[in-house]
């Protein structure tokens, strides 16, 4: 159970499973009940910030906290959510309505073209992840969705197919153009480790992670779709093109190493050579952090973790003063380290520290958080859990 600070105290219908929420939603909404109940969790990145979409390697850890699916199917769609908890009726051929329902609507039609929908369904959606904090609300949503519709549909898809029904719907039919980390943990995750994921290779190597991690949220909202990310990622576009002038055959910025950062320097308008850096160095880190977490060695990865916050506040500028006051705030209180994870612009830090100092800490950095900024962060723990699962409907 994720700790929760007292701006969030648990009342008696969030201390409920969400798949139980979604179940009691759905029967109220809809006067009937559903027939499959799936959930999927969202995620810390421990580190691989915008590595994902250049070929890079990502090293994510699911979260406890999930986003549980309940359906029927119908003869037409019909969604219902905790955050919103009006019946919204879609048309999934209508021109997207820049809402949260686009999500479902997306996953519908990349499951159609698999043959893998239902011709309709009822569904209640209920999450205790936050909303636009960087937590992969969204994949958690699209990847259970996911499998809800397709088992209604007699189809059981892979996780492997799950994350890129997912990863299609948000990416070319929502429009976010995010890479595909977010999808493969919420679809692939194994209780009790982080996943390193080789993005260029598509591999997938879980390494044992069995501490805790604290996620501390800034309170300060990012919304993908508003384009910081986009345009991060026309940089990087750019970038590439720039860097094949003189390494032919190059795929992804991901596959440039430290020594060629020099000649990125030399060759590269300026205002891209810190976008190029920040994937070049993040990729590096990435690889040693993984290296180092799988030796046991949580120094080492608090290092890198701070070192890759400092990368993306300098050379990708994704980060906001919030964060860089956490994660230095965090490190002063004697944290292994802290950075911001997702995609950054807003959202929360992840905290990684010794067993002993937790409570201290916590406390402490909540307390400079409050004297610089007037609020308390919301601040919770977890520990590495599993990927989207069937779950049992409660009667
Ligand atoms: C968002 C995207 C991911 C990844 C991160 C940044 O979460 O969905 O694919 O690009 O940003 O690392």
């Amino acid at each position: 159970m994720p700790h929760i600070t007292s701006r969030e105290k648990p009342t008696a219908v969030n201390r409920l499973s969400p798949a139980r929420l979604a179940t009691s939603l759905f029967t109220t909404s809809f006067a009937t009940r559903p027939t499959v109940a799936v959930s999927a969790p969202g995620r810390v990145n421990l580190i691989g910030e915008h590595t994902d979409y250049n070929g890079g390697p990502v090293l994510p850890v699911a979260l406890e906290r999930r986003t549980a699916i309940v359906a029927r199917a119908a003869d037409c769609w019909a969604f219902v959510s905790g955050t919103e908890p009006e019946v919204q009726r879609i048309d999934i051929d209508a021109p997207m309505r820049k809402a949260w329902t686009d999500y479902l609507v997306g996953v519908v039609r990349e499951l159609r073209s698999r043959q893998a929908a239902p011709p309709g369904a009822e569904i209640a959606i209920a999450t205790n992840l936050p909303i636009g904090a960087g937590l992969s609300s969204s994949a958690a949503l699209t990847v259970a969705a996911a499998k809800a519709l397709s088992l209604l549909a007699g189809k059981r898809l892979s996780p492997a197919a799950l994350a890129d029904v997912a990863f299609r719907a948000e990416y070319h039919q929502v429009g976010v153009r995010c890479g595909r980390m977010d999808q493969t943990i919420a679809a692939h995750a194994q209780r009790g480790s982080a996943l390193l994921f080789e993005t260029a290779a598509g591999t997938l190597h879980p390494v044992p992670f069995r501490g805790r991690l604290w996620v501390m949220e800034t309170g300060v909202s990012h919304r993908l779709t508003g384009g910081a990310l986009n345009e991060r990622r026309r940089e990087c576009e750019e970038a590439l093109d720039f860097c094949r002038e003189w390494r032919g055959g190059l795929s992804y910025l991901g596959q440039l190493t430290p020594a060629d950062l020099p000649e990125v320097e030399r060759r590269l308008p300026p205002p891209l050579v810190p976008r190029v850096r920040h994937v070049i160095t993040e990729t590096d880190r990435t690889r040693r952090a993984a290296e180092a977490l799988a030796a046991g060695n949580l120094s080492q990865l608090g290092r890198l973790l701070v070192e890759g916050h400092e990368s993306l506040r300098v050379d990708y500028e994704s980060t906001i003063p919030e964060a860089d006051f956490l994660v230095k705030s965090a490190a002063g209180h004697g944290a292994y380290g802290a950075r911001l994870t997702g995609a950054g612009w807003g959202g929360a830090v992840v905290v990684l520290a010794p067993p002993e100092v937790e409570a201290r800490l916590v406390a402490e950095v909540g307390s400079d958080f409050q004297n610089q900024y007037g609020r308390m962060p919301v601040t919770w723990s977890t520990r590495a859990s599993g990927g989207v699962r069937r779950e049992t409907l409660a009667i």
